[in-house]
């Protein structure tokens, strides 16, 4: 994966744009004159930056967040950590609850609200459903790109909230982003800092009918790669966690090496690998969340 630049949309964004650009070493551009321009012209100023370079990807940094761009896509892309959109608010308001697969997996239930480490947070979806049910969340990412975005997703919904939505706040207050690769954090985590769930979801080559998801995935996967070392990710978390570790995983991908999962849950295109290292006990509430949901 290749950057070629930051470009900021909005010249009230250059100080903080010139922050992003020092933190990744990548030039600062000012790309105010096309912020209003038509889609296409704005693609093809954002093309002109990674000409060249051998680059396909481009931050850009407008009033509404931080985004990568890649540029080879025929209209481009763009990639967020969205955690305050429509859709996203949708799923927090309206989801299913405690009923939804990935919270069973996770061993959601009345009154029982763990302290899971996300371990592969990627864009942080996940991790926010877990976060909007109740439980508290460690975020680990160990690529740059990636976790800039996550950053600064969070970053928005925390302003959205305080003007707007006093309970996205809240759930923002339980998600903590760590910089650190996972393996290493695993295997040295202190007791102290033992989460009650480790939870992975690697990346794994896709295999979907749907253009525009294969479009977004495909491009997300030329972006972090293969996690080629996600098996010894499973041995590390069952080290780690006090009570289980879950995997999420197509539904038809093989489970992780090592010991067989304690039970499987299936759905339609995914499906969660559970492994119990024990009970998660009644009244376990890692974020003080409870009767809230
Ligand atoms: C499939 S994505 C996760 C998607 C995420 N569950 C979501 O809802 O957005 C996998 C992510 O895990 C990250 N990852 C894989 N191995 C990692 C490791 N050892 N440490 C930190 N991050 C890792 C990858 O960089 C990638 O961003």
């Amino acid at each position: 994966m290749k950057l070629s630049s930051l470009v900021y949309l909005d010249s009230a964004l250059q100080a903080t744009a010139q922050q992003w650009a020092n933190r990744f070493k990548l030039p600062c551009v000012d790309g105010c004159s096309v912020a209003a321009a038509k889609p296409k012209v704005l693609q093809r100023f954002l093309s002109a930056q990674c000409a060249g370079e051998g680059a396909a990807f481009v931050f850009v940094l407008a009033s509404d967040g931080l985004v990568l761009h890649a540029v080879e896509e025929q209209h481009g892309l763009s990639i967020r950590a969205d955690f305050h959109g429509a859709t996203v608010t949708y799923r927090r308001k309206q989801g299913g609850g405690k009923g939804q697969m990935i919270a069973k997996a996770v061993g959601v239930r009345s009154g029982v609200y763990p302290w899971v480490l996300d371990a592969t947070a990627g864009l942080g979806g996940d991790a926010f459903v877990l976060a909007s049910l109740g439980c508290r969340m460690t975020l680990l990412e160990r690529v740059t790109a990636v976790r800039a975005l996550l950053e600064d997703g969070m970053i928005q919904a925390r302003r959205f909230g305080v003007a707007q939505d006093a309970a996205l706040v809240e759930v923002l207050d339980r998600m903590t982003l760590v910089e650190a690769d996972s393996l290493n954090y695993l295997r040295e985590v202190s007791e102290a800092k033992r989460p009650d769930v480790v939870y992975l979801d690697p990346m794994f080559p896709v295999r979907t009918k749907s253009a525009m998801v294969k479009k977004e995935m495909r491009v997300f996967h030329s972006l972090v790669g293969q996690d080629t070392d996600a098996d010894g990710l499973l041995t590390a978390a069952l080290s780690c966690a006090r009570y289980r570790v879950v995997v999420k995983r197509p539904r038809i991908a093989p489970a992780l090496a090592g010991p067989s999962p304690s039970h499987v849950l299936e759905g339609k295109s995914n499906r969660y690998d559970v492994y119990t290292l024990e009970k998660l006990p009644d009244g376990l509430n890692a974020s003080g969340a409870e009767g809230k949901l």
